[in-house]
């Protein structure tokens, strides 16, 4: 299905080339020993690493680089003040132990699919973008999508400045460290104003296109879903001369909530995942005085969320982000079809329980559709995470494809 006469073959390798390359830059960023996955958190060294590669690309492709008061990068071809462009892209960070996909598979096939039109001669009406939001993931300071929140105004950036990391770094200081200013962030109206409609391609989480038999689908909706902080308290004291009875120990505590999490996800038809805690003093030999807990609630319906929310009241959870059902643009969706028809490509429709950036865009009133690509493991968030090649170069087809009919009408 990619030998169709629709792909000058010159075209077509020159997106093979640039997606390798990409790849084979970035592969070693953040990537910890003994395959132990991704560690790409903002504003560290490797986020560093990763906004300069970013840089480097739009330098070497004559683009002018802009980042936006939340720290987004953006890569534009014409002039977007002019009139808004279309834009393409995703996130580069991770979350601890990540796969190499999630995000970065939009990045480089945002290039790779550029350079495609570059070959192929394409004269674009509106400008196209590439942008690569950072922290998305919000591994390290607890809000997810936060730059493209930020971007929005749906995250307040004197919120954001005090969000403190696992060492208790606040963000400002993460910012400052990073040679940025953070009294800069807050929403960005201009830039938010410049995307006149963002495609986002992304590595399946799950196997519906492997059961479908589809290289590529398109996003139909993404879940709602959010993060809450939950706080158990005890009192530390000597592991090895404090009796049973005489403990307030909130590690029973964890255990007992973790085991309600579940039962009332069961109860709501929802999911529910405990997967970070922090233990404080964190000692071998001391019984905790305080255990935080972080909870992540998503279900196809929002009051399934709620539900789950009401059967922990008594545990007081406090909310980091929350993001609502996210119905994706159905003619950008009709338009992204009819692209992949053209390069000979099906087009099943696909909801998702993970959360994107393209979601905080289609809640700020950005038309927006997403691409998904084939992921044999159906694994995300962790190493096993996989896409094969071919179908990565399938996926720059058809973002290319979906690119140029978006900019040239
Ligand atoms: C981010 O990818 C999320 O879905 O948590
Ligand atoms: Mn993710
Ligand atoms: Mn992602
Ligand atoms: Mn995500």
């Amino acid at each position: 299905d990619r030998t169709d006469d629709a792909h000058p073959p010159a075209a077509d390798a020159v997106g093979a080339a640039t997606f390798r390359r990409a790849w084979s830059d970035l592969a070693p960023v953040g990537r910890a020993p003994d395959g132990a996955g991704y560690h790409r958190f903002a504003w560290t060294r490797s986020d560093h690493t990763l906004r300069e590669w970013f840089a480097g690309q739009a330098a070497a492709r004559g683009l002018d680089l802009v980042t936006d008061r939340a720290g987004n990068q953006w890569a534009w071809w014409g002039d977007p003040d002019a009139r808004p462009g279309v834009v393409t892209g995703s996130h580069l960070d991770s979350v601890p132990g990540g796969g190499a996909f999630d995000g970065p598979l939009g990045v480089v096939s945002a290039f790779a699919a550029y350079d495609v039109l570059r070959a192929r001669g394409v004269r674009p009406g509106r400008p196209l973008g590439i942008a690569s939001f950072v922290d998305e993931e919000g591994a390290r300071f607890g809000v997810a999508c936060a730059g493209s929140r930020l971007l929005t105004g749906a995250l307040d950036p004197d919120r954001a400045r005090g969000l403190r990391d696992a060492d208790g770094t606040t963000m400002a200081d993460a910012l400052r460290a990073a040679g940025q200013d953070p009294s800069s962030l807050g929403p960005d109206p201009e830039a938010l104003r410049r995307v006149g409609a963002f495609v986002e391609l992304h590595v399946e989480q799950g196997r519906g296109l492997v059961h479908s038999g589809d290289p590529v689908g398109v996003g139909r909706m993404i879940w709602p879903h959010g993060r809450w902080r939950v706080e158990l308290r005890g009192v530390a004291n000597h592991a090895g001369t404090t009796p049973l009875a005489d403990r307030r120990d909130p590690m029973l505590d964890l255990a007992a909530f973790v085991q309600h999490v579940r039962a009332a996800a069961l109860d709501a038809g929802a999911l529910a995942t405990v997967g970070k805690v922090r233990v404080e003093p964190n000692g071998v030999n001391a019984i905790p005085s305080q255990v935080t807990a972080w909870l992540d609630v998503r279900a196809e319906d929002g009051s399934a969320v709620g539900d789950v929310l009401a059967a922990l009241a008594a545990y007081a959870p406090a909310q980091e982000s929350w993001t609502s059902a996210t119905v994706l643009d159905a003619d950008l969706a009709d338009d992204v079809a009819a692209a992949l028809g053209t390069a000979g490509l099906g087009s099943p429709r696909l909801g998702t329980g993970a959360g994107h950036d393209a979601g905080i865009l289609a809640a700020a009133g950005v038309p927006t559709a997403m691409l998904f690509v084939r992921n044999p493991s159906g694994v995300s968030h962790a190493p096993a995470e996989s896409a094969d090649e071919a179908d990565c170069l399938t996926g720059v087809d058809a973002l290319a494809a979906t690119l140029e009919r978006l900019v040239t009408r």
